[in-house]
């Protein structure tokens, strides 16, 4: 199984890739938390992505296909992966698509999750993740049973940088002007799939379970 989650921010696509990698055990990469990382360990990579990430910009194509090559063929590569913040722009998509040609392999489908701007920025708003473990909370939807401790390890639960409102609009705008036209790149090559996002994460998945049954 080799699928991309494509969607705006807070549309659900990490909450859904979750979901899918135990189901089905396939590796969740999401190329946000790859960075986040490198950013908490201080690399050269985390301290140039950090000038982007906190503006509510994309990190810069170049960068983010050597990491791509890197974390899908680098060492072992794997077989069963959700793609969750990758590509983003139409330069990563081709990009992605030559690297898949080089290693004789190609994504089976694209499911774009959609959802309305007020959904998404009151899902943003409300989230919190673990400082600690990275799990990911929702003050309104799946609030943890201590406020401001996480369920699964005690850490502190924080809101991320780029989760402020003004950060949120911009990462919207650039959603809606770098990442929208990847829609009609794939719908073209007949892999895409749309999901209405806008219900429980329940919901959601039993709607994506549908879809991956056709490929697993
Ligand atoms: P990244 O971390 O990928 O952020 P994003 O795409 O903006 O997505 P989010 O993580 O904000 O949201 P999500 O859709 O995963 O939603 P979630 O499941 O958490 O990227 C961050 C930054 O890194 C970028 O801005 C960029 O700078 C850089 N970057 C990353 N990849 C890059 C690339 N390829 N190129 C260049 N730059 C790159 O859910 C959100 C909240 O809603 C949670 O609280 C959750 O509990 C809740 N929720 C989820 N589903 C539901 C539901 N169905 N109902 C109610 N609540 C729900």
């Amino acid at each position: 199984m080799k699928i991309i989650l494509l969607g705006p921010p807070g549309v659900g696509k990490g909450t859904q890739a979750q979901q899918i990698a135990r189901d089905y055990t396939a590796k969740h990469i999401s190329t946000g938390d790859i960075l986040r990382d490198a950013i908490k360990k201080e690399t050269q990579l985390g301290r140039k992505a950090k000038e982007y990430m906190d503006k509510g910009e994309l990190v810069p194509d170049e960068i983010m296909l050597g990491l791509i090559e890197e974390t899908l063929f680098g060492g072992h590569p794997k077989a069963n992966y959700i793609l969750d913040g990758f590509p983003r722009t139409l330069p990563q998509a081709e990009g992605l698509t030559a690297l898949f040609r080089k290693h004789n392999t190609e994504i089976d489908r694209v499911i774009l999750l959609e959802a309305d701007q007020d959904e998404i920025v009151s899902r943003l708003s409300a989230r919190r993740v673990c400082a600690n473990c990275q799990a990911v909370y929702n003050l309104h939807t799946n609030p943890p049973q201590q406020d401001g401790i996480c369920d699964q390890c005690g850490g502190r639960l924080v809101q991320r940088k780029d989760d402020q409102k003004e950060t949120i609009l911009k990462r919207l705008k650039v959603y809606a002007e770098q990442t929208a036209p990847l829609i009609d790149y794939y719908r073209d090559k007949g892999k895409l799939d749309p999901v209405d996002a806008s219900g429980s994460p329940d919901e959601v998945y039993t709607k994506l379970k549908k879809i991956l049954g056709k490929i697993s």
